[in-house]
């Protein structure tokens, strides 16, 4: 058969397949991988989303001094981010027929990112940092895990990913504009 015949041989079991199991909604037979494993690992990003959001605020709130008017409005505009993030990950669970844990007892052993305060602006800026490498790491990973077993996700993931890595680059701007360059490559490398 052409490939086109088998194409169109294929809609009608499609069509058949597609009356079945409505229950499963969005997930159809051809879903890659397993959907609870799916789940799962966007359950684990949306507790790290949580503790982001927080530590955003708290440092949104909290830093203080003269110099750290421009950092605040960056801390609160990050947690806003962080807030989108969160609701888009908890969307992707629902449409996969999965629960969004948003069960504050289970959040923090469940991120992969710490709640640091930091002891003045630097601390926090670094604390921060850190977090958007570790959210960097894991999100560059899921999107690898979800390749083309299910492309929406990868999609979003990928979304999600580059967002964060504008994150780390605005952290790391505003480290080296507060505490001078020793962050940044020896010229020879550059
Ligand atoms: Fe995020
Ligand atoms: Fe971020």
């Amino acid at each position: 058969m052409s490939a086109l015949g088998s194409f169109l041989a294929d809609i009608k079991e499609i069509r058949r397949r597609a009356r079945q199991h409505l229950i499963a909604g969005a997930i159809t037979p051809n879903y890659g991988g397993k959907v609870e494993d799916a789940i799962a690992l966007l359950n684990h990003a949306v507790a790290t989303e949580i503790v982001c959001v927080l530590r955003y605020k708290f440092h949104a709130v909290c830093a203080t001094g003269l110099a750290s008017e421009a950092v605040k409005e960056e801390f609160a505009q990050h947690a806003k981010e962080e807030a989108e993030h969160l609701d888009l990950l908890a969307e992707r669970i629902n449409q996969l027929g999965g629960r969004p844990d948003l069960n504050p007892d289970r959040v923090s052993a469940r991120a992969a990112s710490e709640y640091v305060e930091g002891e003045n602006l630097v601390d926090m800026i670094k604390e921060n940092l850190i977090a958007e490498r570790i959210a960097i790491e894991t999100y560059r990973d899921m999107v690898r895990y979800f390749g083309d077993k299910d492309s929406t996700t990868r999609v979003l993931l990928e979304r999600i990913l580059a967002q964060e890595e504008e994150h780390a680059n605005d952290m790391h701007d505003l480290l080296v504009s507060h505490e001078g360059p020793p962050m940044l490559p020896p010229r020879d490398r550059e």
